[in-house]
């Protein structure tokens, strides 16, 4: 496979939804950018975890079959990301935006997609990053939960608290990507091709997903100026300004192997 440039400041979307508000628009262009140079147009692609579906419009060019374990109207299939209702190797790629940490067995969501997904296919990933600037959010959200005591790669929940459907452990996404030749281990069939920290003010002022949350209305040239300044705080100390990070997985061999 050829090497893929994933873009630090301009590029790499390719849609977006007209109906969605500008700031949020942005975040979401911001969000998907690695996917979309990551997952070349045409491939099939699993979505799991869909939530609002939004893949559909900022990752278009591909065939989408999004999932979740919530029915929607919009989504192709319910199911729980832990347990793929489909046949070994048949999607080219697959999209995992903030689900990993739902899951109270993330690395059996991993080995799953490991074995619907061809060898030579992508998987992005975003997870949550905890970083001090993520703390705060959710001392006052507290909606999700951090819990760095639990163990993804071993036996036990790595849910330490499920207050309702929507309670995640944030610390997952650090858990389970921090030291890359243990994530590759646990899982031989996927190599970390790309994993970089991303999101700090356009995600703070994206207004939510429903635009709900107080945010002040910009215009894209100075969206685009924030996001580049975004890219180079979280580069410089994603431990303070970080709120997420992005990976993306390439299947190296077959899971029987
Ligand atoms: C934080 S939302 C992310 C939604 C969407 N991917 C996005 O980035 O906007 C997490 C999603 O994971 C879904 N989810 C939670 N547990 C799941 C499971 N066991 N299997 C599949 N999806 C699950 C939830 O229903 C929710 O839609």
């Amino acid at each position: 496979m050829t090497a893929t440039v994933f873009h630090d400041a301009e590029g790499g979307d390719r849609g977006g939804r007209a109906s969605v508000p500008t700031n949020l628009d942005a975040f979401m262009k911001a969000r998907y950018r690695f996917a979309c140079d990551a997952i070349p147009a045409g491939s099939r692609v699993l979505g799991i975890g869909a939530g609002t579906g939004l893949s559909r419009d900022y990752l278009p060019g591909v065939e989408l079959v999004d999932t979740d374990i919530v029915p929607t109207p919009w989504i192709d299939l319910v199911c729980d990301g832990q347990v793929l209702p489909f046949a070994d190797g048949s999607f080219d790629a697959a999209v995992a935006m903030a689900v990993l940490h739902h899951l109270p067995f993330p690395l059996n969501g991993l080995k799953e997609i490991a074995r619907v997904v061809r060898e030579g296919g992508r998987v992005c990933i975003q997870e949550p990053h905890a970083s001090l600037t993520l703390r705060a959010l959710l001392a006052v959200f507290r909606h999700e939960h951090v819990d760095f005591s639990v163990n993804p790669f071993g036996t036990e929940s790595s849910l330490s608290r499920q207050l309702g459907p929507d309670d995640g452990n944030n610390a997952i996404g650090d858990l389970l990507f921090a030291d890359k030749g243990r994530f590759e281990q646990a899982v031989p069939q996927f190599k970390v091709v790309h994993h970089r920290f991303r999101h700090f003010l356009l995600y703070l002022n994206s207004g939510g997903l429903a635009g709900e949350l107080f945010h002040v209305p910009l215009a894209q040239p100075i969206l685009k100026m924030i996001r580049r300044m975004d890219d180079g705080l979280c580069g410089f100390a994603p431990g303070l300004f970080a709120t997420c990070q992005e990976i993306v997985l390439e299947r190296v061999r077959d899971s029987g192997a």
